[in-house]
């Protein structure tokens, strides 16, 4: 079932890792989660909740960031991956797309494009169709296809990192924080787009997103983190109706809508959840 997170359907499960930085900083203290096969599922949390830590643990890219999993298993399609470099992982189908929208500014939005074919021995026509398919999902990135990466808009920058991970024939994508900086209407847009990738292409989804709102409209399950651990987790429908979902990450509560900073501060006092 897309809505559930169960074991039995899960292409990609986490369990209770713990992640430390700089052998000391505790960071992931014990979070588990599931993605199911055909799924989108949102990793939800504030500043620093761990979001960021959780994908790059999955897909291998602590290392250079002197971060460690200290316990727990993470296993894709059964398979233990701890321990593969993030090339590897990719020829497994997993790739990430980072937190920033990372382009090569210097290349040209179809270079940046190719070059996520690289792991892939594939030939020029097929190639050239991949790339006819990206554009179709992106019209946009045909229309600037020839221009420095580095000079297009933030939105058209979120889309060629997508794309560049399409490039590599993904079964999953890891997407970090895709709402980033962009307008809603931009944010709309790329949602829909990883929407039809979903359903078309049956690419799984896991994204983390401090974006509560447009994100749980999306997936079809969601977690919740707060310091390093899953507070809550459930179908997106169910999180959606949740009254403390609602008032500490939709900010909408029975007394009306209140500001991201009123809920932060709230929730600091009421420690949430603890
Ligand atoms: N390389 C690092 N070395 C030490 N601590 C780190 C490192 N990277 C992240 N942290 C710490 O780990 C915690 C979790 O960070 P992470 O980036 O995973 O959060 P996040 O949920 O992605 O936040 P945001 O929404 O701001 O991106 C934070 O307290 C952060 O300061
Ligand atoms: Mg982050």
């Amino acid at each position: 079932m897309l809505d559930s997170g169960k074991t039995e359907d899960a292409l990609l499960e986490v369990t209770n890792i713990e992640v430390i930085y700089n052998h000391v900083i505790l960071v992931l203290k014990g979070v588990s989660l599931h993605l199911a096969k055909g799924g989108i599922t949102a990793l939800l949390g504030g500043n620093g909740a761990g979001k960021t830590t959780t994908l790059k643990a999955i897909s291998n890219l602590l290392h250079s960031e002197r971060g460690e999993v200290t316990k727990g298993s993470i296993r894709y399609r059964g398979r233990p991956v701890q321990g593969l470099d993030p090339a590897a992982m990719v020829k497994s189908g997993v790739i990430q797309v980072m937190e920033g929208r990372h382009c090569f500014e210097h290349l040209t939005v179809e270079e940046n494009l190719l070059t996520g074919a690289y792991t892939r021995h594939a030939g020029r026509s097929e190639i050239e169709a991949d790339l006819e398919k990206v554009y179709a999902y992106f019209p946009r990135l045909k229309e600037r296809r020839k221009s420095q990466a580095g000079y297009t808009s933030g939105g058209e920058q979120q889309m060629c990192a997508i794309g560049r991970a399409l490039m590599s024939k993904p079964e999953t994508i890891l997407l970090d924080e895709p709402s980033m900086g962009l307008a809603p209407q931009l944010v709309e847009e790329i949602f829909g787009i990883v929407k039809d990738l979903n359903e078309r292409e049956g690419v799984s989804f896991l994204l983390a997103e401090q974006n509560t709102n447009v994100a749980l409209r999306f997936a079809h399950y969601g977690y919740i983190l707060e310091s390093g651990r899953v507070v809550m987790d459930g179908p997106a429908a169910e999180l959606r109706e949740n009254p403390d979902v609602k008032e500490f990450y939709l900010g909408v509560s029975d007394e009306g809508r209140k500001s991201f900073r009123d809920v932060r501060s709230y929730r600091r006092r009421k420690r949430w959840l603890s």
